[in-house]
């Protein structure tokens, strides 16, 4: 695992934006997993610009989401397909067959579930996964005493991420679904890459847990230190209860791979220059 802290949510979500144009310009054909949330609004911003302003090339990838809410339809406000249309899918040159979230209506749920990941195998896998965390430690829904082992399958929601999520549904947490579809975190940890954003200092303490504290179930995301290729990028704030910031810093400043993220160019710089 590498932490990298950046001084606020605008860097962080730029240089998410930066490694996935990076694999995206090198790998056209790429499988990216998708999350939804606040973290990822500004992230897909970039995206978009990136698209408009440097030609970055959406055609050829396919797309997998995290997660969607049991019982919206794809056209819901509040479901998560409406967000990928919303934040990206429609503002970029993407295949809509190529996108795909799990069904939350589907009649059967458990088929849903198998299908969706045979569809990620069929795909090869996903290259490079994008995750938030959310207060209970989840990534994707991936609540806490879910089996580090788990693959896709119908999830109920702590009453943390209902209130967490409740500002989507009108500030009421009751009007957030209370179970959803998610890939599970065996699923998750099978991505190629792993990539988690986090900003704010109400994710301080999680943040400190998932990376620093010990691997558990009642922690999702501590099953990332895990994983041997995943980026913790977090602005100062989400950062602030980390032991070991002082050396995540020198890393990111020596490890040769980083050299080129260093001093992050806003989508569009790069074409001004020349
Ligand atoms: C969403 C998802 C969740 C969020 C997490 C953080 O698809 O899988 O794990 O990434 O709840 O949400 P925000 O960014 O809204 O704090």
């Amino acid at each position: 695992m590498e932490v990298i802290i950046l001084p606020n949510l605008d860097q962080a979500a730029l240089l998410t934006a930066r490694i996935v144009d990076k694999e995206l310009r090198a790998r056209p054909e790429l499988v990216l997993g998708m999350a939804t949330g606040r973290t990822m609004e500004r992230v897909y911003a970039d995206l978009v610009e990136m698209h408009c302003q440097e030609g970055l090339n959406f055609s050829h990838c396919r797309t997998f989401n995290l997660d969607e809410y049991i019982g919206l339809p794809a056209d819901h406000p509040n479901s998560y397909r409406r967000y990928m249309q919303e934040k990206l899918f429609d503002h970029v040159n993407i295949d809509p067959a190529c996108t795909h979230l799990p069904n939350g209506v589907a009649t059967n749920l458990a088929w849903e579930c198998r299908s969706y990941e045979a569809l990620i195998q069929a795909a090869g896998g996903i290259d490079l996964q994008l995750l938030g965390i959310g207060a209970s430690g989840h990534i994707g829904f991936n609540e806490p005493i879910s089996a580090l082992a788990s693959r896709t399958r119908e999830k109920a929601l702590t009453p943390s991420t209902r209130e967490q999520n409740a500002g989507m549904f009108g500030g009421d947490a009751e009007q957030v679904p209370p179970r959803a579809i998610t890939m599970g975190v065996g699923t998750i940890l099978e991505a190629k890459r792993c990539i988690l954003v986090a900003t704010g200092s109400a994710k301080a303490d999680i943040v400190a847990k998932a990376v620093e504290g010990p691997i558990t179930s009642m922690v999702t995301a501590s099953a990332l230190q895990l994983h041997p290729n995943c980026q913790v990028i977090l602005d100062e704030d989400a950062a602030a209860e980390l032991q070991g910031k002082g050396y995540y810093r020198w890393i990111f400043h020596n490890e040769l791979e980083w050299q080129e993220f260093q001093h992050l160019q806003a989508p569009g710089a790069r074409w001004a220059e020349r």
